[in-house]
């Protein structure tokens, strides 16, 4: 037997720019001096949840279904990134239990966000809130222009859920 479990891990980057958005966990933050450079919407927190996903059944990573280089995903939302990362772990019978993201960024402060950067992200997996941690950390200094996202995420198959089998 196998176990009914899996951890899937995804990590990050985007340069920061002015007059670019930023975007994190389908939340623009309307207040950021500085915006992600991507080919996408520069989503880092979707990016990073959607590879976390993919990697915990071993299914590549996202530029294998959305290449950087194709026109067609210029500027575009990532929540769809998410959405078709989703679909391929739930068609081969797995779901996700729960999602830790972690966020490093220098400027602005994110902590007033968290509880909507979290709801939003558990809105597109169909999970509650409080299945979706959101940490924040500073480089320090260290990488001003810089921000770096990396999630964790465990996946569960649907049969081993409690109460399916007669529990
Ligand atoms: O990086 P450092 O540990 O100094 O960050 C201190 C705290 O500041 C974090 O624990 C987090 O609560 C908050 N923070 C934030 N937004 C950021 C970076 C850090 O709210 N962009
Ligand atoms: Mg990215």
């Amino acid at each position: 037997m196998t176990w009914p479990f899996r951890v899937g891990f995804g990590e990050d980057a985007h340069r920061l720019e002015a007059g670019r958005r930023l975007v994190l966990g389908g939340v623009e933050i309307g207040h950021a001096e500085l915006g992600a450079v991507a080919h996408s919407d520069g989503d880092a927190v979707l990016h990073v949840v959607a590879d976390a996903l993919l990697s915990g059944l071993a299914l590549g990573d996202i530029g294998a279904y959305f290449p950087d280089t194709a026109e067609q995903w210029r500027g575009m939302d990532s929540r769809v990134i998410v959405e078709r990362a989703l679909a391929l772990v739930q068609e081969r019978g797995w779901v996700p239990v729960n999602v830790a993201v972690v966020v490093t960024l220098d400027r602005p402060k994110l902590g007033p966000l968290r509880a909507e950067i979290a709801r939003s992200v558990a809105a597109l997996l169909s999970l509650p809130e409080g299945d979706v941690g959101v940490s924040f950390k500073t480089s320090e200094g260290l990488a001003p222009l810089h921000v770096q996202t990396r999630a964790t995420v465990l996946l569960a198959r649907v049969d081993a859920a409690p109460g399916v089998g007669g529990e």
